[in-house]
């Protein structure tokens, strides 16, 4: 690994200075004893370098296995075939020539598929993760227009395939709501979101707008977006016994076998679910019907089933992001200071999940208003069940916010960032509480410089041949969330080797990259030194790649079970150790060893420590405190997107020329993978802005193009070089100051390309995706 080794020698023995430098800072709920994380400080350990990602070589040799990649002895592949009515019966359906088709095992549908409990609903329970909670193949009632209505197990996926496609069936229709006025019209229920309402009043907002001397008020519609994971949705699935073996694609493994062993009658450690790469997630890999129906395949032929989604089948089972109509007010007062913020609008669900698309997040917190409305209200359609897709709520709710903020500063000739500043919130907005650390003056002072943002002219001034050229800004926003991750465990060597366990995942981000120098940072040992393991239901924790929060996650957990392993080497160490007499608050991990922070010359190396306790390995395992910190303090990660596009005159076609993000998300652990973490997010920012649209016909809920050839996503023609850069200010209240970076990346880039294109054309498109057709 020659990339370690130039990152090693260039911090050589840096990690002991960098230990006496941390300084006492207000202590947090979550840090035992009151002490700040000393790495938050550090400037010269393996955290804050741009080091490679240790699973790089493995994935570009191909020898990374995926889900679909484990073949087992007598594997079986499946094929599924989709229901074609939104709502109603199985009226016949025969499977007699898919039967007597070359290669088939097995034909699966409601009349001999085995008895099995719905999905336990996702966010219902701590580990239950389901996209919805139906009955699969149980009777012959049809919920959506896409349903899994039959299962062909053969031995080649082509014979499966085909012997899926004889399979003819016959629908009762009956009457379904597949249209959002139809849905609306029957009523529209309050959202709500992780328990809480998704309804925020402070004063009277309607008033306060009808008064304002300055006003917008405009809708803002967003389409239902698929997901669209380079790796498909796979599993491989064997039962051993009564125990289920699970090669899964997943965010959440911990959350699987507990969920997969409720639907079976199973404990959670009967099923064994391992997850070691995943080819995307974004929110799309968790539970759905197609791990259960792989499992109970697999039971009734007694045989390892792989079963692998075809992306047709993606966009069938696998529920994405739903359709949005928002409204956005604002009242301002000649000053710019607004009086007035009002954001409200309907979303489309099914009954059968609890995901509105929560878009009023960004605006709890981004605006300080004298008075604000928020409201997010559901209209229930028969369809595939929405569910998480990268920032829900905020990459659709700030493409509102953030166009509406621009059409008041256009309205008042103000520049956009200098009535965002105008407006900067002194402490969180619908809360109270202050913020944990927030600086979006500097992202959007940093960011304005860098891309040139003082050369931006009036709406249409700049003009070069056939292309009108402009530039747009918005404000990117996203919490700082650490569910509960559970106990972390670290086995220590005598000869200084440390492995930390705990069930987290790495779906490409680099996670196991920047916990290994986290860990190795903490330990005071090299990254050689340190095995990241991760991705296996059977170790420690209950941690979910979602919500930007797994790092923060991991670090507590990895900071309680750190603070036990110094306890317990004090313990060994005894009073003959240079260390007797220490507290663990004084001590820390250097230079292979412990060591006294104040007073590195303490020091005894972990070799020495268990060597004298005639110990060979010291195994810990801890629990962290609850995220109290998000009770103390408003956090978010924070940022500026500056846009530069260009418009062609004769046919509408929008080319994006320039992108700068500019990020403030505290400590960055990784400036490689963060900043490929910030790329990605925006490159998905462009699709929601130019072309991402899910094709949903109204008249029977059938998605109508399901496939990538039809559903587009930006490629590299479509992605213009994009600069990222950051305050790298640290967070004092989060492990390792660091905050979230997955999903800060696409908010904001709706509205920058929105803003950008009015910069250039004078036209304000407020339906994404902006097609060349709204522009002509
Ligand atoms: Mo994400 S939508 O929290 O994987």
């Amino acid at each position: 690994m020659s990339i370690v080794e130039d990152a090693k020698q260039a911090v050589k023995g840096a990690a002991q200075a960098a230990m006496q430098t941390a300084v006492q800072m207000a202590p947090d709920s979550w840090m035992p004893g009151g002490r700040p994380d000393p790495l938050i400080r550090q400037q010269h350990g393996f955290v804050g370098k741009p080091i490679s990602r240790l699973d790089g070589a493995i994935k570009v040799r191909g020898i990374a296995p995926y889900a679909a990649e484990f073949p087992l002895d007598r594997m079986a592949y499946a094929a599924l075939v989709f229901s074609t009515v939104a709502k109603g019966r199985i009226a016949t359906l025969d499977t007699a020539a898919a039967e007597a088709a070359p290669g088939v095992a097995l034909v699966m549908t409601y009349r001999n598929a085995p008895r099995m409990a719905p999905m336990p609903l996702f966010m219902t329970s701590e580990k239950a993760c389901g996209g919805n909670d139906l009955p699969i193949m149980q009777d012959d009632r049809v919920y959506w227009n896409g349903e899994p209505v039959a299962l062909v197990l053969a031995e080649t996926q082509d014979e499966a395939d085909h012997a899926a496609s004889l399979i003819h069936v016959d629908y009762v229709a009956e009457a379904s709501v597949t249209a959002l006025d139809e849905a609306k019209a029957n009523g529209t229920e309050p959202g709500q979101f992780m328990g809480q309402p998704l309804k925020y009043e402070s004063g009277d907002a309607d008033a306060a707008l009808a008064a304002a001397p300055h006003r917008v008020d405009a809708t803002y519609t967003t389409p239902r977006h698929s997901h669209n994971a380079i790796e498909l949705h796979a599993v491989t699935v064997v039962w051993e016994g009564e125990t289920l073996r699970v090669h899964d694609a997943s965010q959440m493994v911990a959350h699987m076998a507990w969920s997969l062993g409720h639907v079976f009658g199973l404990d959670e450690d009967q099923v064994h679910v391992t997850s070691p790469f995943v080819g995307g997630g974004f929110g799309g890999k968790g539970l759905w019907q197609h791990q259960v129906l792989a499992a109970a395949a697999a039971k009734l032929s007694g045989r390892p089933v792989r079963l692998m989604l075809s992306r047709e089948g993606v966009y069938r089972i696998v529920g994405g992001r739903t359709i949005t109509e928002q409204r956005v007010a604002i009242g301002a007062q000649a000053d710019g200071g607004f009086d007035a913020l009002v954001h409200t609008g309907t979303v489309a669900m099914s009954h059968h999940n609890v995901l509105p698309e929560p878009f009023i997040l960004p605006t709890r917190s981004a605006y300080a208003s004298k008075t604000m409305k928020l409201d997010v209200e559901v209209a229930y359609l028969d369809m595939v069940a929405n569910t998480f897709m990268r920032a829900p709520g905020e990459a659709v709710g700030t493409f509102a916010l953030e166009s509406a903020i621009d059409e008041l500063a256009v309205a008042m000739d103000i520049d956009p960032i200098e009535l965002r500043m105008r407006n900067e919130p002194e402490k969180d907005p619908t809360t109270g509480a202050p913020f944990s650390s927030r600086e979006v003056e500097k992202a959007y002072r940093d960011g304005a410089a860098r891309f040139g943002w003082a050369q931006r002219g009036k709406p249409g001034a700049r003009r070069e041949g056939e292309w009108l050229v402009g530039m747009g800004v918005a404000t990117a926003t996203y919490p700082y969330y650490r569910m509960p991750g559970g106990a972390a465990r670290i086995t220590l060597t005598r000869h200084g080797h440390a492995t930390v366990d705990i069930a987290a995942h790495d779906m490409g981000m680099g996670t196991a990259t920047a916990q290994t120098q986290v860990a190795a940072d903490r330990l005071g040992l090299e990254m050689e030194q340190v095995t990241f393991r991760y991705g296996d239901s059977s170790l420690p924790g209950v941690v979910m790649a979602g919500g930007s929060q797994q790092t923060a996650a991991i670090g507590a957990s990895v900071i309680a079970a750190h603070r036990a392993l110094v306890g317990e080497l004090l313990k060994l160490a005894g009073n003959d150790s240079p260390l007797a007499g220490l507290d663990a608050d004084e001590v820390g991990g250097i230079d292979g060893g412990l060591a006294k922070l104040d007073e590195p010359t303490r020091h005894e190396s972990y070799a020495s420590i268990l060597a004298r306790a005639q110990r060979d390995t010291v195994v810990v395992e801890a629990t962290p405190p609850m995220p109290l910190e998000t009770m103390h303090w408003s956090m978010h990660s924070h940022g500026a997107m500056f846009c530069e596009v260009r418009v062609n005159i004769v046919t509408g076609e929008v080319r994006v020329s320039r992108f700068l993000g500019s990020f403030d998300c505290g400590r960055i652990l990784n400036p490689k993978t963060a900043a490929s973490q910030f790329r990605g997010g925006i490159i998905m920012g462009l699709g929601l802005a130019l072309m991402e649209e899910t094709q949903y016909d109204e008249r029977n809920g059938r998605i109508m193009n399901p496939s990538l050839a039809e559903y587009h996503v930006p490629v590299h023609m479509d992605v213009p070089e994009i600069e990222v850069m950051w305050t790298d200010i640290p967070d004092p209240h989060t492990p390792m100051g660091a905050r979230g970076v997955g999903e800060i990346g696409i908010t904001g880039v709706g509205a920058a390309v929105a803003n950008a294109v009015f910069n250039a054309t004078g036209k304000r498109i407020r339906d994404l995706p902006i097609t060349l057709d709204k522009l002509l």
